[in-house]
């Protein structure tokens, strides 16, 4: 049988180590995969003038399937997010990211199982921004009913494929009453099609309070791309940081799974990344992908050298690299077969 082909975008900082160990883990666990190798980034936009090269929208789009590390952008200046243009382009309208509580890392919480849900294509990363004049500066904030139905719909049908007892939607509609209006009304409608799936509302900064008070109240978080984008590094803390949270990036006609973090330019060529995060998005790839067994077994694998303690990474309180985590993963997934 041939081989599945998958886009691999190693990204930048410590992208390449952690790309290169998840396709490592992917491989020990019997997955065939022809990696088509792709680059992008802030080291690519020195090269080629772009940090987004259109091969890689291109052949993402051909392939449908992509595993990408982080790619560093510049603040306040410089090239736009390669990350938003790709989800833009490829129309991945959704951000899943899973955040579960791990048993080999304890932190404050033991039992957090949520999901939050970001709206990938619109909202205040429409990047329609300018200066009025000196001193006065506008960003615009485009929220569409169609984005936002279909956000709704995904969460909804998530929750009801993984059997989740709620959907909380996300907001700050008291003061943005027309953009965010326009959201909540999005959602209430769906959620009448789904009367075993509870339906609740809150505003965003009062989520923030009530996830670091008790996460365990909730099980879908339903938001808009700038508050996803926060709300994500906030239940990242809660799981263990930012090295242990996958994510996806899915579209109707293409997938691209990466880590909720970014390239750790302090961390960056030291070999000491924690490459727990996009292990478990290459998960979320192989479940993607129907290669259910194979993620199964990985996520095992994880969870067994997490809860062992031996080889953990300095992120987590341990002392091993990103080549020794990797190793006894491996080790696991070969002792199993
Ligand atoms: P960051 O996520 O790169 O790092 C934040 C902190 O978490 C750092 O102390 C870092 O060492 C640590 N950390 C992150 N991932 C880790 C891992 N796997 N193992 C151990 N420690 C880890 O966030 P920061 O510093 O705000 O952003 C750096 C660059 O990454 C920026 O250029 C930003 O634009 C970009 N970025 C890219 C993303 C993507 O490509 N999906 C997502 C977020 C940021």
């Amino acid at each position: 049988m041939a081989k599945r082909e998958v886009v691999l975008i190693p990204g930048d900082g410590i992208g390449p180590e952690v790309a290169g160990a998840a396709t490592q883990v992917v491989a020990a666990a019997g997955v065939e995969i022809d990696w088509v190798e792709l680059e992008a980034g802030a080291e690519v936009a020195v090269k080629y003038g772009t940090p987004l090269p259109d091969t890689v929208v291109t052949e993402v789009r051909r392939v449908g399937v992509a595993l990408k590390g982080p790619v560093g952008t510049p603040i306040g200046g410089g090239f736009a997010s390669p990350n938003v243009a790709l989800r833009k382009a490829l129309d991945l309208y959704a951000a899943v990211r899973p955040c579960q509580s791990l048993r080999g890392v304890p932190t404050r919480y033991e039992n957090v199982n949520l999901v939050m849900l970001r709206e990938n294509t619109e909202d205040l990363y429409s990047g329609i921004e300018h200066l009025v004049q000196p001193g006065i500066a506008e960003s615009i904030k485009i929220v569409t009913e169609r984005a936002c139905m279909r956000i709704s719909r995904y969460a909804f049908e998530l929750a009801r494929r993984e059997g989740r007892p709620k959907v909380t939607a996300v907001h700050k509609a008291n003061i943005m009453k027309i953009s965010d209006g326009l959201f909540l009304e999005c959602a209430r409608r769906v959620a009448r099609n789904y009367s075993e799936i509870q339906y609740e509302e809150l505003i965003v900064d009062n989520v923030c309070m009530q996830l670091v008070t008790d996460p365990t109240r909730y099980s879908v978080l339903l938001m808009g791309n700038l508050y996803g984008d926060i709300v994500s590094d906030l239940c990242a803390g809660l799981v263990g940081g930012l090295g242990v949270v996958p994510g996806a990036n899915i579209g109707d006609n293409a997938a691209v799974f990466e880590a909720v973090h970014g390239s750790a330019p302090d961390i960056a060529g030291k070999g000491v990344a924690n490459p727990t995060a996009i292990i478990l998005s290459a998960c979320q790839m192989l479940d993607y992908l129907e290669e259910r067994q194979a993620a199964a077994r990985i996520r095992h694998a994880v969870d067994e050298v997490l809860v062992e303690k031996k080889h953990t990474t300095r992120d987590l309180g341990g002392s091993a690299n990103t080549r020794e985590y990797t190793d006894a993963i491996i080790e696991k997934l070969r002792g199993e077969s």
